[in-house]
């Protein structure tokens, strides 16, 4: 099957093929132009009259599908009623000792059964792919004990394109952080995972504990990632970057020392401003990691606590008002450095040989954040 997108205003292009990622987002080049794509892959930046279907875009936007590399896929039910107490109000402590919280879910998830869960991730990416996502990460952390974190893996990998083993989410009942990291090793050894994870905050696990996780992932040769720095500051980021992290999320806290540090390393700085905006958390600094030239990414933190959120234009919307972004640079978090954080080379960008993920879009970019909440999206081709 070959299509063919034309007569466009704005071709989302980067500034050469091959780049791994963009420290320079506004470098991303807007040209009028057309894409066609055949059987799953672009084969050429102009149209073809010839082929199977057309879709002419006068005035639109062909984009590279969106990657959404931070989610909490899969979860069971959401926690709607918390969301109501957390705005009058009620803190977070007081939510988790009337049983809510990470633990909720955790009960939540081991009650439902495989197939509601399927069922209820189905929608979820149903609902992502309306609003242009077309890679989806995947990720642990609601099993809570060894049994509930492999299948959790499990699910993850039928619901996800990259699934990461968040296995030191919570420390489950029974156990200390150090106690359950030993667990956490086991779990490393006998998963099939891309990319191990963590929670470093007051109420989980420690920098310790990340550290010895970097030398997990090390010796399983998958890539580190690591929850940091979302509601407290830890100092969590000069840890994760001496343990060769793939990625650190949230910052919302970020110390001012640690941010250039962040932004000279290999490593990406993965905000979450929907989480930041439900929460009422603290902003992290977007606009100084994108003028240092960091990695910078956004991602959905879709989970039934701090971020129910499924829309990556919504996540643009919040990115571009709150940070101070261009749509370049929120487009660019993302897409290719999106793909970059989850080690997919083979999508991200409008490149002939990558796969055909597009979103088309009948306004121009900087309409996505301008409309805010409204769907732009005029149609997606998933590979
Ligand atoms: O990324 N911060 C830890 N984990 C999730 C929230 C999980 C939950 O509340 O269920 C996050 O925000
Ligand atoms: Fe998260």
């Amino acid at each position: 099957m070959r299509i063919s997108v034309r007569g466009a205003a704005q071709v989302l292009l980067p500034p050469e093929d091959e780049l791994p990622y963009l420290r320079r987002p506004n470098d991303l080049r807007l040209e009028p132009g057309s894409v066609t794509v055949e059987d799953g892959v672009i084969v050429a930046l102009e149209d073809d009259p010839g082929a199977d279907r057309v879709i002419d875009l006068p005035g639109g936007a062909i984009l590279p599908g969106f990657v959404d590399c931070h989610t909490h896929l899969p979860f069971a039910g959401w926690r709607a009623e918390e969301y109501e107490q957390k705005v009058t109000g009620v803190p977070y402590e007081e939510i988790a000792r009337r049983g809510g919280g990470i633990a909720s879910s955790a009960r939540a998830f081991a009650a439902a059964s495989d197939g509601e869960v399927f069922a209820q991730a189905g929608e979820i990416r149903a609902e992502m792919l309306a609003y242009g996502t077309t890679t989806v990460e995947a990720k642990t952390g609601y099993g809570l004990s060894r049994a509930g974190e492999l299948r959790a893996v499990r699910l993850a990998r039928e619901i996800g394109d990259r699934v990461t083993g968040l296995f030191a989410h919570a420390v489950p009942e029974g156990y200390d952080a150090g106690s359950w990291m030993d667990e956490v090793d086991g779990l490393a050894a006998d998963a099939d995972v891309d990319a191990l994870d963590i929670y470093v905050e007051s109420v989980a696990f420690r920098n310790e504990d990340l550290e010895r996780l970097g030398e997990i992932a090390r010796r399983e040769g998958v890539a580190l990632r690591a929850h940091v720095e979302q509601f407290n500051v830890n100092r969590s980021v000069p840890v994760a970057l001496a343990a060769g992290a793939r990625s650190v999320d949230h910052l919302a806290c970020l110390h001012p020392d640690d941010l250039a540090p962040l932004a000279a390393a290999e490593c990406a700085a993965v905000l979450l401003p929907g989480a930041e905006f439900l929460g009422a958390e603290r902003l992290a600094p977007g606009r100084a990691l994108a003028d240092a030239g960091a990695i910078c990414v956004l991602a959905t933190d879709c989970n039934p606590g701090t971020s129910p959120v499924s829309s990556l234009p919504v996540v643009i919307g919040l990115a571009v008002r709150r940070y101070g972004w261009t749509a370049r640079e929120a487009i660019a978090g993302c897409t290719l450095n999106a793909a970059w954080v989850l080690g997919l080379q083979d999508r991200g960008s409008i490149e002939v040989g990558k796969r055909a993920d597009l979103v088309l879009l009948d306004d121009p970019v900087e309409y996505i954040p301008y409309r805010f909440g409204r769907n732009p999206v005029r149609e997606v081709i998933a590979a």
